[in-house]
């Protein structure tokens, strides 16, 4: 693909997927399975993104979108440059703006950043001269985890539009289900949120979603479910009173699973708790799409990436 004739996003970074218009979703699924056909090849190497310096940097453990970021940046023949907060001065008191700008003035483009704190992309993007990727930001928002699990049920069913999927756990704590809610709405498809009354936000209704308390029935609604773990470091009070009581009221085992009327797709963003939120047999049967999700990832972020840079040119 030539920069120069491809079609733009309406946006400079990726905040969030509320500052994504539908078009610009779909562009981006576009892309992806472009990159997609890229990484089936033998060589899964382009070199589209040879001029431009990208810094990850995460001040929050990630296994997934750490890796797959690094991944799509390396198939688009980028400089990478990793920055774990663990391990660097932050730890002696520099700030995060000071932190950032001089990362920058060795010269990167591009920052890709996960942070603890709802809005530190938002924030950073207004005070740094570079475009912001957000890698997950508190429990604000995850768009390309929200973007990688619509390109994967359009890829399972052919669209997204019509679906009903099931976001089913904390979503009191989850900003993978605020931006799977925002995606999914987007592209025609009805979302409900299933969890203790106690992890489902006071406000959820405001944003048109449906909501059940009780995971049969929210597993005989739809045709996807998305279960997603327990966030306890987030959680700073017990919202429920065991994580075996939980396990045994909004856990998917295969019992359940085999005892629904329709075949449904499960999908998970991971980490997974095995035995708590879904049982192996579950996470690991042919229903499952778990790791095709995985693998969906880097290509989705190799399409953003490569937009995004497009924006600057
Ligand atoms: N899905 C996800 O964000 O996983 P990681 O925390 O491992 O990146």
């Amino acid at each position: 693909m030539q920069q120069s004739s491809i079609q733009k996003l309406s946006t400079r970074h990726l905040l969030g997927i509320k500052d994504l218009s539908v078009q610009d979703i779909e562009l981006i699924f576009e892309t992806a399975d472009t990159f997609k056909d890229v990484l089936n090849r033998p060589i899964k190497k382009v070199p589209s993104l040879r001029d431009i310096t990208i810094a990850n940097i995460f001040f929050e453990n990630s296994t997934r979108t750490r890796l797959s970021f690094e991944l799509a940046q390396k198939r688009l023949s980028a400089d990478v440059v990793n920055f774990a907060a663990s391990s660097s001065s932050v730890s002696k008191g520099e700030t995060l703006i000071d932190t950032v700008n001089n990362i920058l003035s060795m010269k990167v483009d591009m920052v890709v950043m996960r942070h603890p704190y709802p809005g530190a992309g938002i924030f950073l993007s207004r005070h740094i001269n570079a475009q912001i990727v957000n890698a997950g930001d508190g429990a604000h928002e995850h768009p390309t985890q929200a973007l990688l699990d619509a390109f994967s049920i359009r890829e399972k069913y052919g669209d997204v539009a019509g679906k009903k999927i099931a976001i089913i756990g904390d979503i009191l704590h989850s900003r993978v289900a605020l931006s799977n809610i925002l995606c999914l709405q987007k592209l025609g498809a009805e979302v409900m949120v299933c969890g203790p009354t106690t992890l489902i936000p006071k406000y959820i209704g405001s944003l048109g979603v449906k909501v059940e308390h009780n995971l049969v029935k929210a597993l005989n609604w739809c045709d996807v479910a998305n279960m997603l773990r327990i966030q306890l470091e987030r959680q700073d009070i017990k919202y429920f009173p065991s994580l075996r009581e939980y396990s045994m009221l909004y856990g998917l085992n295969k019992k359940i699973l085999d005892s629904l009327d329709k075949e449904i797709t499960i999908m998970h963003p991971g980490p997974i708790n095995r035995g708590v939120e879904i049982t192996s047999d579950v996470a690991d049967s042919k229903q499952s799409i778990i790791l095709d999700q995985v693998e969906n990832g880097v290509a989705i972020r190799m399409a953003v990436l490569y937009l995004l840079a497009g924006q600057v040119n």
